[in-house]
């Protein structure tokens, strides 16, 4: 699963793993903020352990699972002093540290950090994105794989320099292959254990199609230049098995899924479309990871209104005050019993889904949280696209749409 800002919860990692996903990652994190987190708790009960991380007077900015939670921790930064303090700090509680080089956010690009590591050549001549990567390989403990989160590079016109000298905006379309390849090699050789490649260029919103094409070019790039593209992960516009099903057919990589997470974690339990029951079960399984985990309740209901399309279920979810009416409202019993029959599962490691079998209130077919699919229930097409983050584009809805048919 994705780093994802305000998706990447202890509760929702969890729930992912739990459904079969094999590596999460924490939502990016800027050095700064790390460093300054200096309240670190562990919180021993009510629920399993788990280290709560905060900036004094702040809300957690990180929570992780004492046992079960194989994350990565997803760093901004420009500073490779900074990179590295900010990582030895929690190396310790994390399977791997990873540099942001594509987010294009405010709060990352304006300090040189994310995709203004990399964005053009002037940023790569630099070197701090390369900087940054021999640093956190020297300094961290040679069992914590270092890896990068990147996109496309862009083609550069000749002019390119005297366009932006002269205000205008350049117009840059397509993808440098060699470029992009060159510089996956460069970053695996600065001691990069991986990389994942969000496939649109560096100056593309997610709006913008996904350019799923090009990446088996620059693996075959990365080949001829002597790299090890087996070492790429795929991301970009997997919203649904069918998209998955598609990029499967043309490479073997890993995938990392972000917005196909957000709407349904449920894809990383099955590559056939679920049923009804099953969304809700999800759904369920990630209520009961959440008051499990300590998660604030606006924070579980975010997390469930991106997963459910339906503007019935969405309303009932946003009206829920307390704990026991969402509960309720899942058809799940509030009594210390079955959080402690959750929690010895989770302990034991055993699948979750008997206990979820065992407690769920089956009283028919049709619960509130039932889901129509899009285009019925007279949805907008507001309802149908995720609550937080980005639009999903008209033509990736369609797909889905399709998808769901
Ligand atoms: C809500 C949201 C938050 C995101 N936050 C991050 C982030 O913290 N770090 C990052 O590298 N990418 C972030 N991304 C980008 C995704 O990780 C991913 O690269 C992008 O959405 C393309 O994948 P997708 O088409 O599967 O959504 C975020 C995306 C979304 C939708």
């Amino acid at each position: 699963m994705a780093p994802m800002v305000r998706i990447s919860d202890v509760c929702s990692r969890l729930t992912a793993m739990q459904l079969g996903c094999k590596m999460t990652w924490t939502e990016v994190l800027v050095d700064r903020a790390v460093l300054k987190a200096t309240e670190c708790s562990l919180i021993d009960g009510p629920g399993p352990r788990r280290l709560e991380y905060r900036i004094p007077d702040a809300k957690p900015l990180l929570v992780l699972s004492d046992t079960a939670d194989p994350v990565i921790l997803q760093l901004a930064s420009s500073d490779p002093k900074q990179a590295v303090a900010a990582a030895l700090y929690l190396v310790d509680e994390v399977s791997g540290v990873d540099i942001n080089m594509g987010c294009k956010q405010h709060f990352t690009a304006s300090g040189g950090m994310g995709v203004d590591l990399i964005k053009d050549k002037k940023a790569r001549e630099q070197g701090t994105a390369l900087a940054l990567v021999r640093a956190l390989r020297t300094a961290l403990p040679d069992q914590c794989p270092v890896s990068a989160k990147l996109r496309l590079l862009p083609v550069e016109p000749a002019s390119l320099s005297e366009d932006t000298h002269a205000g205008k905006k350049p117009q840059v379309k397509d993808v440098d292959i060699q470029a992009t390849a060159k510089f996956c090699c460069d970053l695996l050789s600065a001691g990069c254990s991986f990389l994942s490649m969000h496939c649109r260029l560096t100056s593309e919103t997610r709006s913008e199609p996904v350019r799923m094409e090009s990446f088996p070019l620059v693996l075959e790039a990365m080949r001829a230049l002597g790299g090890d593209d087996s070492r790429v992960v795929y991301n970009g516009g997997l919203l649904t098995s069918g998209d998955i099903a598609r990029v499967r057919g043309v490479v073997s990589s890993p995938l990392m899924l972000a917005r196909g997470a957000q709407l349904n974690l449920g894809l990383f339990a099955s590559p056939e479309r679920l049923s009804l029951r099953e969304r809700e079960d999800t759904v369920r399984r990630l209520v009961l990871n959440g008051v499990l985990y300590g998660t604030a309740l606006h924070i579980i209901r975010r997390l469930i209104c991106s997963m459910l399309p339906g503007r019935r279920g969405k309303r009932a979810v946003s009206g829920c005050r307390e704990i026991p009416e969402l509960l309720r409202l899942l058809n799940l019993p509030d009594t210390p019993e079955v959080f402690a029959k959750w929690q010895h599962h989770l302990d034991v490691g055993a699948t979750v889904d008997a206990i979820l079998s065992e407690v769920v209130i089956r009283d028919g077919e049709e619960h509130v949280l039932s889901m129509p699919g899009p285009g019925t229930d007279r949805e907008s097409k507001r309802d149908r696209e995720p609550s937080v983050g980005p639009a999903i584009p008209s033509s990736e809805a369609k797909r889905r749409a399709q998808d769901s048919a």
